[in-house]
């Protein structure tokens, strides 16, 4: 089955850095010897997922994801093994001459992969007509009003969908595209008489791409006025709403460089935004934010700036939004624009200067944002909105954790609508009592999130005294020669035996210890699971004689006690059917082996 040599995959295991990899996909942060990031196998707000430059392997003591680079891009991308091996290749530009003829790919990976190939030649060619053809013109002209550059018009690779019913499809066709694909794609829409024709016509055509830059999808935009303003690609096998942030594969350098990303709502706000050299900007479609964009963003930061249109619509969205950021951890702020306007629009206006400092730089914190969000229409003056909005906030205030923050926005409510702190200390302390009967009986999320990472269950000493042996035997081939010779393949823990086997015959081949080497070999992912477990276990450098054959030992005793109890039992039933003699014998037998434990 694995075709490509083990000398490539060695070499490409040898000149690869499982930091950079993981790094595209985990925000890691250094401490000690390792990197510690926030799991993207599970949810989690405190970080429990490690990565060993050392060894170069990660585990995550949350959920026990673990294995070498190969087994990363395998569980994080979907890869098989040898989809694994050609994606670590391509970043460390290690040739694989067999490439070609190796790939036995599934169907499905083939038609997503044509698909794709689709979408990028239409992208080329329907930028080819925005900016080289007289047909283009038009849309030219009104990107350009719109305030376009040329260089922005580059960069993401804007076109235009001329006025034809079939012209983009008979263009692909002619490249080897069945119009079935282009169906399944999403660019031709199929007739009741069966015929095909295009989707997009007479638009401005904007490519949507997926997190690591592939075209996946388009959007067309009208010009000038009409309905639909926007016509978006269906929801195809590569093309999913809830799984796109728009600009991603753009911005993900410069959110990780900035420790912040700026979230908006349309991908013609991200455009206005990376123009005006805001690179660490993203979008959704249009869409309210999901759980699958929200890990994506939490993968790579801890901060946000949400910064939706400032209409009724834009600041419901914006909230919806930050209570979910909040909920997976994210420290949020909101940047608040004038009544009616997006960023585009703001920064058309006002310009890019005006845009960082009274918007960006102005962001407020989630509450002071909540303030405002309640006074929406609200007439503070009237004695029962009043009330109404004191409510509110003093709700929100019991969420907030410090009490220094609570004090803070309790002293602020005091002052404008002069009432005792006392009075709103005291009523603020009955709403926080009300929502925690609420909240008291399913156990919250928070709680989970915040438990202890190492908190694993107590093993029987046999148990443990396996994996202290196994950890010290992937470190030292001194001490896995001396288990070989004594203990040998008698673990009690099946998993433990293979995990033994596979060690065994890696170091009688002369290989020094090395587990990133030994995953390669190993296709079991819960034995690669172990093994990173184990090697990732804090250990003294040195094992002495006694503490081995000790743990020896307690190995090979554990299955002697198992047959001690039995007899036990047998001796009670002899006993209880009366049969002395029997029970005597038996018990001498117990004695014995218990001689033989020490
Ligand atoms: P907006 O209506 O705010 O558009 O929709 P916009 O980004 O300001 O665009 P202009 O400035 O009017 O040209 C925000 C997002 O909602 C989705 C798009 O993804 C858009 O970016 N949308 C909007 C659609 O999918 N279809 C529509 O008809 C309209
Ligand atoms: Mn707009």
């Amino acid at each position: 089955m694995n075709r490509i040599s083990e000398d490539i995959i060695e070499k490409i295991r040898g000149t690869i850095d499982i930091v950079d990899v993981v790094s595209e996909y985990v925000q890691l942060k250094k401490q000690g010897r390792n990197y510690f990031g926030l799991c993207p196998f599970h949810g989690e707000k405190s970080p429990s997922f490690s990565v060993s430059p050392e060894k170069q392997i990660y585990h995550c003591f949350g959920c026990g994801a673990g294995g070498n680079v190969f087994s990363f891009l395998m569980e994080i991308e979907g890869f098989s093994f040898l989809e694994a091996v050609q994606s670590a290749a391509k970043r460390t530009n290690i040739d694989i001459p067999e490439i070609e003829t190796i790939t036995e790919k599934t169907q499905t990976s083939t038609i997503a992969e044509k698909m794709v190939e689709a979408h990028e030649l239409l992208k080329k060619f329907y930028h080819h007509l925005l900016v080289n053809t007289k047909e283009g013109s038009k849309p030219l002209q009104y990107l350009n009003n719109r305030g376009f550059t040329k260089e922005t018009i580059e960069n993401f690779t804007i076109g235009y969908a001329p006025s034809s019913k079939d012209f983009a499809i008979k263009f692909l066709h002619k490249r080897g595209f069945s119009y079935e694909l282009l169906e399944q794609a999403g660019i031709a829409i199929k007739s009741q008489e069966g015929t095909f024709y295009d989707r997009f016509r007479n638009r401005i055509m904007f490519p949507i791409w997926d997190l690591q830059g592939n075209v996946i999808a388009f959007s067309g935009r009208i010009i000038e006025d009409g309905e639909p303003k926007y016509l978006n690609s269906p929801e195809t096998t590569i093309f999913q709403k809830s799984k796109v942030l728009y600009g991603f594969h753009l911005a993900r350098s410069h959110i990780r460089k900035k420790q912040h990303a700026i979230l908006l709502e349309g991908f013609l706000d991200t455009i206005a935004l990376h123009r005006a050299g805001i690179s660490n900007a993203i979008a959704t479609m249009g869409t309210a934010l999901t759980d699958e964009q929200i890990r994506i963003i939490r993968r790579n930061v801890d901060q946000v700036i949400i910064c939706y249109d400032s209409d009724k619509a834009g600041v419901e969205a914006a909230f919806r939004a930050s209570e979910m950021l909040k909920d997976a951890g994210c420290e949020i702020k909101i940047a608040i624009m004038p009544d009616g306007y997006d960023p585009d629009d703001y920064i058309s206006k006002f310009g890019e200067t005006k845009f960082r400092t009274d918007v960006i730089g102005a962001s407020v914190t989630l509450m002071g944002f909540k303030m405002q969000y309640y006074r929406r229409g609200k007439d503070l003056k009237d004695e029962s909105d009043k009330i109404s909005y004191i409510d509110n906030i003093l709700r929100e205030v019991s969420k907030l954790d410090k009490p220094v923050e609570r004090d803070h926005y309790l002293r602020q409510l005091s002052e404008e609508f002069e009432i005792s702190l006392d009075a709103l200390k005291s009523q603020q302390f009955q709403v926080y009592k009300q929502n925690k009967k609420r909240d008291n009986s399913p156990v919250s999320r928070n709680n989970i999130a915040n438990r202890p990472i190492l908190q694993k269950r107590m093993l029987p000493a046999f148990h443990n005294a396996e994996r202290l042996l196994l950890a010290h035997m992937l470190r030292d081939a001194e001490v896995a020669s001396k288990v070989q010779n004594t203990l040998n393949g008698l673990f009690n823990i099946e998993e433990h035996s293979a995990i033994a086997a596979y060690l065994y015959a890696f170091y009688e081949e002369g290989n020094p210890p090395n587990v990133n080497a030994l995953l390669s070999r190993i296709q079991e992912q819960n034995l690669q699971r172990m093994i990173s477990e184990l090697s990732m276990l804090t250990l003294n450098e040195e094992i002495s004689e006694l503490e081995l054959s000790d743990y020896i030992k307690q190995v090979l005793n554990y299955p002697k006690m198992l047959k001690i109890k039995e007899k036990e039992s047998e001796r009670r039933d002899a006993e209880r059917r009366n049969e002395y003699v029997m029970a005597a014998q038996i018990e001498m037998e117990i004695i014995k082996m218990r001689k033989e434990l020490k």
